[in-house]
């Protein structure tokens, strides 16, 4: 059992207000209610039931509404971002790769995620971005963040990178230095860093389970963009509740990728994943 400490964590306080208020049950994310005549209709069907405050369907209102699907910048053209745009692309998003070298990488983007990509600059990616996918070394992130931070600033940022060993245990992590990087109105949420690539295109294991990925943040509206995102890939998307939960993320990164060493069997699984039970 992970027995990383938890002391900077007060109890998931700063979204506690909502939460406590039945917020999460109050939200409805679905597929299948494109269009509620009392609730917000949203970027695929996501949707608001109207017992939200005027703030939080404020913030949906300027962000995602009235659209057909999401439009995202993934940034980076590895493993994580292929993985995760053929899923996102099935869904019928809308996705821009932000590469170093867009002409270079676009025959590679192609065959590996299919004729309808499209690959910019990261400027010009993020430029019509409405959700930001990091999926960057982590060593370049903070610095990424920094100088494309008016770009940034307001929209949907998911970050999926692992410091491993980069930072301090449990003092900050790396969504949270990623937040400070860009500066107020960052609206950051932790995703995707617990799962190995391999698992991108089989969100269900051998044995039948549905495999979980975690996420957090502090910014509610932005947390239900990553869950639907999450969700439409076919995972379960489990609330660890504030970014200040990053830094227990950051922790289990490494611990699975030793667990997966010890006990996958010959070499590395890159299959094995986190599983939360409650009884
Ligand atoms: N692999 C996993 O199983 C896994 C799982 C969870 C989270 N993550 C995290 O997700 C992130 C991406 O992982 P990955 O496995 O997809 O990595 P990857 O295959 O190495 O891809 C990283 C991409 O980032 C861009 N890049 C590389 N060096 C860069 C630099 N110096 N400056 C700016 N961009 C650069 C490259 O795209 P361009 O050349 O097109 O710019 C590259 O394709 C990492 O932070 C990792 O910790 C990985």
């Amino acid at each position: 059992m992970l027995r990383t400490p938890l002391p900077q964590i007060p109890r998931y306080a700063r979204d506690d207000g909502l939460a406590e208020r039945g917020f999460q049950q109050s939200l409805t994310i679905s597929k299948r209610k494109r269009r509620s005549s009392r609730g917000c209709r949203l970027s695929s069907g996501f949707s608001l039931t109207p017992t939200l405050s005027r703030w939080e369907r404020g913030v949906w209102d300027s962000h995602l509404v009235r659209r057909s699907a999401v439009r995202l910048a993934i940034i980076g053209t590895g493993k994580m971002a292929t993985g995760l745009a053929r899923g996102w692309l099935k869904a019928s998003h809308d996705v821009t790769f932000g590469s170093r070298d867009p002409a270079g990488r676009r025959d590679f983007l192609i065959k590996e995620v299919g004729p309808g990509v499209s690959v910019e600059t990261h400027a010009a990616a993020l430029d019509s971005a409405e959700c930001v996918v990091l999926a960057l070394p982590y060593a370049e992130v903070e610095q990424f963040s920094a100088r494309h931070a008016a770009l940034l600033r307001g929209r949907v940022v998911m970050d999926i990178t692992n410091p491993f060993d980069a930072l301090p245990d449990n003092r900050t992590s790396g969504p949270e230095v990623t937040a400070r990087a860009i500066g107020d109105g960052a609206r950051v949420v932790a995703a995707f860093k617990t799962n190995f690539s391999g698992i991108l295109a089989r969100p269900v294991d051998a044995a039948g389970t549905v495999r979980d990925v975690f996420y957090c943040g502090d910014d509610v509206p932005a947390k239900a963009v990553v869950r639907g995102l999450i969700e439409e890939l076919g995972f379960r998307a489990v609330d660890c509740g504030p970014l200040l939960a990053a830094r227990v993320l950051d922790g289990m990164v490494p611990l699975m990728v030793e667990m997966d060493r010890r006990l996958g069997g010959p070499g590395r699984t890159r299959r094995a994943h986190w599983k939360f039970e409650t009884p």
